[in-house]
């Protein structure tokens, strides 16, 4: 693609091409007025996660995930799409970690594959799995940029899930030993961990919905799910540590509920779905209880039926940091009681329901756009654990574009710019009200298989042509390259 004057005003060129810099325009596109400047040492970066990207998925010893198998099942991911190519980043990971260090990033928030370092679930280990982990850290090191691996965004093993998956106590103890092989290939050099990645979605949307994978309806009865991941979880920090680890994490995603009016039968739903969303994830890490308002669920002061006495213990050992994923407030309303006709089959009832959020923006996914909804978000946290809070960092956030390129192939994503500036911004109002807030972390690098809409949604900074596997950066790219550029160096 040539770098020609003709080219559209006010996009850069970040084309690979001779005598062309890529630096024409982007230096505009910093935001006036600029973001206020972060504490040295705050992170800026990207995330990722290994189904989206990787593909590859039968290679070098690879065994199924449940993310495999759901693909398999006719009309459950938008066109039937999969992720067996993905974006290729199993073949492509230099040519994306030299897109990365354009960037500037300070730290990779990525996923390690469970299937690909232990097929089974359990026993034997896949060596030519650790190895791709282990070259991919090895090459982000010598481009000073920090690995933070997940060890689980929700690629269950299949056979894992045979014998029962998230509802089987022993799914936690499987994940314990799992983080151990991957800690001690890889510790010595990534000093800190995130164990499992929104374990909420993992319940909601695998096990009680089924619109993602193992694609289970089990309503209520999917909360043993919450249960055991958690337990994973403080399984996980204890072992992590044993093996090396220095610093231990979680990510949740948070969503600030509110309440559709101010109607008591509102509220106390609002609170029932906050306790879901929420509490649930995190009230056991950092307090060692279950939250009581889920007792809108039938669930009694001390959590689920599947706790034994010793876990909230295990599940609540002290971690070293909260991964917090924003995309967006929730509204809630009380549920509306219409008696169905007696022959109706009867349907599980939920103690609140959902509301659309009016008047804001919205991505292509048709999510509102909220940046002040971080802001409140992280200021709840901080009020809600006050000392307990951990620091924070915000391990996702980003938005979907209809991103396509124009006749000069270039994607001028100016709704993403807004995205980010607008959130960037909203969590130094969090850090100005007392969060200690430590890292930014863009979803995501590059598009990629957004579960269950297949290649329909576009999160990247850089886009993919899933044909030819080309990446080009878009706007975005050169927007948060110039912002971590002019962020460096610069003191509150
Ligand atoms: C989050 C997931 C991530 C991605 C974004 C859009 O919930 O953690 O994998 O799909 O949403």
């Amino acid at each position: 693609m040539p770098c020609t004057p003709e080219r559209k005003p006010g996009v850069g060129c970040l084309a690979e091409v001779p005598g062309c810099r890529g630096q024409r325009s982007y230096d505009r596109t910093v935001s006036d007025p600029s973001i206020p400047p972060f504490p040295p040492g705050f992170s800026w970066g990207v995330a990722t996660a290994a189904f989206q990207i990787e593909g590859a998925v039968a290679e070098d010893g690879r065994g199924d995930s449940v993310w495999d198998t759901f693909c398999r099942q006719p009309g459950v991911i938008r066109d039937g799409q999969t992720g067996d190519i993905a974006a290729d980043h199993y073949h492509r990971w230099p040519e994306d970690i030299a897109l990365m260090a354009r960037l500037g990033i300070g730290t990779y928030r990525f996923s390690l594959a469970w299937p690909r370092i232990q097929p089974a679930g359990s026993g034997a280990v896949n060596l030519p799995g650790l190895d791709f982990y282990d070259r991919l850290t090895d090459a982000l090191l010598a481009e000073g940029i920090n690995p933070m691996p997940t060890l689980y965004h929700w690629d269950l093993p299949q056979p894992l899930e045979d014998d029962g998956g998230w509802m089987a106590r022993d799914t936690a103890y499987r994940f314990a030993d799992y983080a151990v092989i991957a800690a001690e290939r890889l510790a010595d050099r990534i000093p800190t961990w995130i164990t499992l990645n929104e374990p909420f979605v993992v319940t909601a949307f695998g096990y009680a919905l089924g619109g993602h994978a193992p694609g289970k309806a089990l309503m209520l009865d999917a909360l043993a799910t919450a249960h055991h991941q958690l337990l994973g979880h403080g399984l996980a920090n204890a072992a992590l540590r044993a093996a090396g680890v220095r610093e231990v994490a979680i990510t949740n995603n948070y969503s600030p509920v509110w309440a559709a009016s101010d109607d008591p039968a509102d509220l106390e739903a609002a609170a029932a779905y906050d306790a879901l969303h929420n509490r649930t994830f995190t009230d056991p890490i950092l307090l060692s209880s279950y939250p009581a308002t889920l007792s809108a669920f039938g669930v009694g002061p001390d959590g689920p039926d599947c706790v034994h006495d010793g876990d909230l213990a295990i599940i609540s050992a002290p971690v070293d940091a909260l991964g917090v994923n924003y995309y967006n407030p929730t509204k809630i309303s009380a549920p509306v009681s219409d008696a169905p006709p007696a022959s109706a089959p009867p349907e599980p009832s939920l103690p609140f329901q959902f509301e659309p959020i009016t008047g804001y923006p919205v991505t292509a996914f048709g999510w509102p756009v909220v940046p002040a909804g971080l802001t409140e978000m992280l200021t709840t946290l901080a009020g809600r654990y006050g000392a307990k809070l951990p620091p924070v960092y915000i391990t996702e956030n980003g938005c979907s574009v209809a991103d396509e390129p124009d006749d000069f192939g270039e994607i001028d994503d100016q709704p993403r710019i807004r995205y980010l500036d607008g959130h960037i911004r909203a969590v130094a109002d969090a850090m100005a009200a007392g969060v200690d807030v430590r890292g930014y972390l863009v979803w995501t690098l590059m598009d990629n298989f957004e579960w269950a809409e297949g290649y329909h949604q576009r999160f990247g900074l850089v886009h993919v042509d899933f044909d030819s596997q080309r990446r080009t950066p878009k706007s975005s790219f050169g927007w948060y390259r110039d912002l971590i550029a002019s962020q460096a160096g610069r003191q509150p």
